[in-house]
């Protein structure tokens, strides 16, 4: 438990892994800092072309990666992912659930089928993945689960209550799983990333109510964040570097969430 590998090793060195949403920005970040790392890979998302593209760039690099197309808003697809992992490598290590699509709307005029097949695709996806997982993860004696949640975990914004819904969910159900499997060495985390420049970002823009610039002006640090930097947080939560962490949401967002001026006092120049 906990035991760091040598420093000559790369950080996920013997783990498998399975990152769902692998084709999109924030996936496609990890599975590439994961595989710089040493990890085998399963890449799981709907988008094939952009995944297996990206497994074919991995493996050329000297990657083990496999893509897997995979609906997460269906356990029977999930748990084939989760299978596949162990097939091709022999267990699972690591289960990134990252996968999310959402479309919006004020709360009284949500479409009721698509309010289902939202919390289907951001929350319960992150259950069916533990649900195929977990029982892997017990056997071979440890497993680390990350789930991308979201600063929308936290607070809301008018207008998106599916996705604020099932990123808050997945806190709770990630702190659950943590209680429950924590003696079996399963760690349990979430992450709650504020503003990302993936193509996520730019349908958000695309609706042109504020600029890149507007919006990096809300942050502690002036500026957005870059998926690589979200990697480097998956990365550490993965890793037995962060061996006693869990239950936790961790807020990764420039200062987004610290702020709150009401005065107007710009930054220290
Ligand atoms: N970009 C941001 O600012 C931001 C902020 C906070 C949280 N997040 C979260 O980060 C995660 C990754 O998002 P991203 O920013 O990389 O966006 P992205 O759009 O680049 O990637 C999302 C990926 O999920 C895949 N996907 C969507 N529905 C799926 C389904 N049913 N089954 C399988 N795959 C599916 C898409 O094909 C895409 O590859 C999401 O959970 C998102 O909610 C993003």
């Amino acid at each position: 438990m906990g035991r760091r590998k040598g420093a000559d090793m790369g950080r996920l060195e013997g783990k498998a892994a399975l990152v769902t949403g692998g084709s999109g920005g924030i996936g496609s970040a990890t599975l590439r800092r994961f595989a710089r790392e040493g990890a085998a890979l399963v890449c799981a998302d709907l988008q094939q072309e952009s995944g297996e593209k990206l497994v074919a760039e991995l493996n050329a690099g000297g990657a083990r990666a496999v893509f897997r197309r995979c609906d997460v808003g269906d356990f029977d697809q999930v748990q084939a992912a989760v299978e596949t992992t162990v097939s091709e490598f022999g267990r699972i290590d690591i289960l990134f659930n990252n996968a999310a699509s959402s479309s919006g709307g004020y709360t009284a005029d949500l479409d009721l089928e698509e309010w289902d097949r939202s919390l289907r695709v951001m929350l319960s996806a992150a259950l069916y993945g533990m649900k195929a997982a977990i029982p892997h993860m017990e056997r071979q004696g440890g497993g680390s689960i990350v789930s991308t949640s979201s600063i929308y975990g936290l607070v809301a914004n008018p207008g998106i209550a599916p996705y604020c819904t099932a990123k808050a969910g997945l806190i709770n159900l990630t702190r659950t799983a943590a209680v429950e499997y924590g003696r079996k060495n399963i760690r349990v985390n979430a992450i709650c990333p504020g503003v990302v420049e993936t193509p996520m970002f730019d349908a958000v823009l695309s609706m042109g109510l504020k600029s890149r610039e507007q919006v990096a002006d809300m942050h502690a640090l002036g500026r957005t964040i870059q998926p690589e930097e979200i990697a480097d947080l998956v990365l550490f939560l993965a890793s037995d570097e962060s061996s006693a962490i869990t239950g936790q949401a961790i807020v990764i967002d420039g200062g987004l969430l610290s702020s709150c001026d009401l005065t107007g006092t710009p930054p220290a120049a």
